[in-house]
């Protein structure tokens, strides 16, 4: 757990008393995971509205409490640090990185490449690649990688590519990169991460979900896998995003259903029978679905999250748990997927005042309840 400041302790009790309610007494997550060898994290906005709950002092304290490990929501994605082609902006990622450190906090990395081109920044689109256009990208990819990993030289992991396969299909989706370097694109971030962070574990991170509609995603993510081992990239493990209960890219998944359970632990075999580890990189509910009465909501957000992680945990290869943030209020889907009735969604631990609501106890039921394993040095 990390330590944290005696201001930020007064303001976190500071909100606990102006809403009426206090953290659950005992220890945090992360303390609790790590007897079961798992770490426990989430992500965390610096600066990108309407995420920046970084400027929350009760926010920055529950993490410290909570978590052992964070991950920046947006603040390592080619958007937010290559405003444009020749120009860095280090700014937010730097307070992460700093926060971090002051509070005992690990840090892990998201992402070295989102291969999705809506999600790279604008210019990238339009960038001159020249005469020789492969040398170029692979140039400028590499300096990339190079650049924002040798700055952050204590990250625990990287998510080295981030969802480079395309659901529909389940081949690799077309991108400026992708366009020029062929599938080979993959390769060289991973053999350019190893060089630059060697001490990081190596993620492939993916949405890739349960439930027979994401078959196609699931084959395609375990050919990606296949491909990679066969040709030596150095990989340790699959990031599983964990956005249940559908609603953005898939369809509803309300329910974890023993079909889907085995269809899914099928999936999880293949991916552990490559040697790799696995871990659970943006936990979240999403409510859209689900009644809109409170404590009904939670019930069934907990009940799911409780599902989910037990079998996850079953796997000894499993070995961090991160969630896409603490507390309703900084949910990335209240923007991106609203509820039909308009209310705010319940998709994380803390609700939006940082009061604990029973998704935080299912998941300190399920390491609890976890076998134990041999966690990453
Ligand atoms: C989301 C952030 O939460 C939003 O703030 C941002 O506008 C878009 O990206 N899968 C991922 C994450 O890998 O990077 C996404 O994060 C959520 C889905």
């Amino acid at each position: 757990m990390g330590s944290i400041s005696r201001r930020e302790m007064l303001a976190l009790s500071g909100a606990a008393l102006a809403s009426g309610a206090a953290a659950p007494a005992g220890e945090g997550l992360d303390a609790v995971a790590r007897k079961k060898g798992v770490r426990f994290g989430s992500a965390v906005g610096v600066g990108t509205p309407p995420n920046s709950a970084f400027d929350d002092p009760g926010y920055r304290a529950l993490l410290a409490r909570e978590c052992g490990l964070i991950v920046a929501e947006n603040e390592h994605k080619w958007y937010v640090l290559r405003p444009a082609a020749e120009r860095y902006d280090f700014a937010h990622a730097d307070r992460l990185a700093a926060f971090a450190r002051e509070s005992g906090l690990g840090l892990r990395g998201h992402t070295l490449l989102w291969n999705r081109d809506e999600w790279s920044p604008k210019w990238l689109a339009t960038h001159d690649f020249g005469p020789r256009p492969r040398q170029a990208a692979e140039r400028m990819l590499t300096e990339h990688i190079r650049t924002v990993a040798g700055r952050y030289p204590q990250m625990d992991s990287w998510d080295v590519v981030n969802e480079t396969v395309d659901p529909a299909t389940g081949e690799l989706r077309e991108t400026v990169f992708g366009r020029i370097l062929g599938p080979e694109l993959i390769d060289i971030c991973f053999h350019t991460a190893k060089a630059a962070a060697p001490k990081a574990k190596l993620i492939y991170n993916d949405y890739m979900n349960f439930g027979p509609a994401e078959a196609k995603h699931r084959a395609g993510v375990l050919k990606l896998l296949e491909r990679l081992k066969a040709r030596n990239a150095p990989i340790d493990a699959l990031g599983i995003q964990g956005h249940i209960g559908g609603g953005v890219d898939s369809p509803d998944m309300t329910r974890f259903s023993p079909a889907d359970q085995r269809d899914w632990r099928a999936f999880v075999d293949e991916v552990r029978g490559m040697g790799l580890d696995l871990l659970i990189t943006e936990l979240d509910v999403n409510d859209k679905a689900m009644p809109a009465d409170i404590p009904q909501r939670d019930a069934r957000v907990a009940g799911l999250t409780r599902d989910f992680l037990d079998l996850m945990l079953d796997y000894r290869e499993l070995k961090q748990v991160i969630v896409w943030g603490m507390a309703d209020r900084y949910s990335w889907l209240q923007g991106t997927s609203p509820r039909p009735d308009g209310l705010p969604k319940r998709p994380l631990p803390y609700d939006a005042e940082l009061r604990a609501k029973p998704m935080r106890e299912a998941i300190a039921a399920a390491f609890r309840a976890a076998p134990e394993r041999k966690a990453w040095a």
